[in-house]
């Protein structure tokens, strides 16, 4: 495995990975969420790149990019573990060598909604940054994880709408046994908090088994919602919506998305399920 970390390394290295080439993008703080990612670029393409970047760009003025979890030496162990070929992992220069950018990619409406709502310029920073390392690294492939949803959602209608002739594919959730999402911010829970933080996969649950039960996308909402209505102020709720998978208007019948944002403490968590409404 080769480490590059400028620009002009990623190009001599990238012109001589073989065969397809996919790309798995991070931030770093690799879980075991990232490794079936990493798994799955192997599985699926020749060559594997992986990206570590802390991208600044994604964090608001109120948001953690100081305390964001740094741990290299972890990282490119589990990138080594898992057969990348290639890490690249810049500079803030390399990937924003005009400082601060004045063109930024515009996520549209998409991007005004649920995250974007509670994270405003977040989609704006994120889909600046994966189409900068598109660019970079010229992969055929790219694996992102689906517990980002909505951000997996803006990722393929960039690629559609800018014609970029890379194929976007979603790897499902890994979990913990008790059904909390891997995510690098888990280990800012307490246990208390981690204990509440349950709440969220446990409404998706009772969503889905509503619908499993025959419950309309309202029943199956109300079902949701009902894990939330305890009173407690452990979580507070930011939304729970059921949506279509491509994350517009609830669909009425067949396939559907349920997402659901809350802060849990001082930590925002976010989840999703597929739920089918028969
Ligand atoms: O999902 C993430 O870790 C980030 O949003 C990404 C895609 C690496 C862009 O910085």
């Amino acid at each position: 495995m080769r480490l590059v970390e400028t620009r002009a390394e990623l190009d001599a290295a990238r012109a001589a990975l073989p065969g397809t080439v996919a790309v798995v993008m991070t931030m770093g703080a690799l879980h075991a969420g990232h490794e079936a990612l990493l798994r799955a670029a192997r599985a699926g393409a020749d060559s594997v790149v992986a990206t570590i970047f802390v991208n600044p760009l994604q964090f608001g003025p109120n948001e953690d990019f100081d305390r964001y979890p740094r741990t290299m030496e972890a990282d490119l162990e589990m990138c080594r573990r898992t057969g990348v070929d290639l890490v690249f992992a810049p500079h803030r220069d390399e990937v924003y060598p005009g400082g601060e950018p004045h063109v930024r990619v515009n996520p549209g409406p998409l991007g005004e909604l649920l995250e974007g709502a509670s994270r405003p310029g977040f989609f704006h920073g994120v889909l600046t940054v994966v189409l900068k390392l598109f660019n970079l690294v010229r992969p055929d492939l790219a694996f992102f994880g689906e517990k980002d949803y909505q951000q997996l959602t803006l990722i393929r209608r960039m690629v559609l709408d800018v014609n970029l002739p890379i194929e976007v594919r979603g790897v499902p959730t890994v979990r913990e046994a008790d059904g909390l999402a891997l995510s690098s911010r888990n280990r800012y829970l307490t246990e208390a908090e981690r204990l509440a933080a349950l709440r969220l996969s446990a409404a998706l649950r009772a969503g889905a088994a509503a619908a499993v039960g025959g419950a309309d996308a309202d029943g199956a909402l109300a079902a949701a919602h009902r894990i939330f209505a305890d009173g407690t102020t452990d979580v507070v709720l930011d939304y729970l919506v059921l949506l279509d998978p491509d994350l517009g208007p609830s669909p009425g019948h067949g396939p559907a998305r349920m997402l659901v944002a809350a802060k849990v403490g001082a930590t925002r968590l976010i989840d999703n399920a597929p739920i089918d409404l028969g």
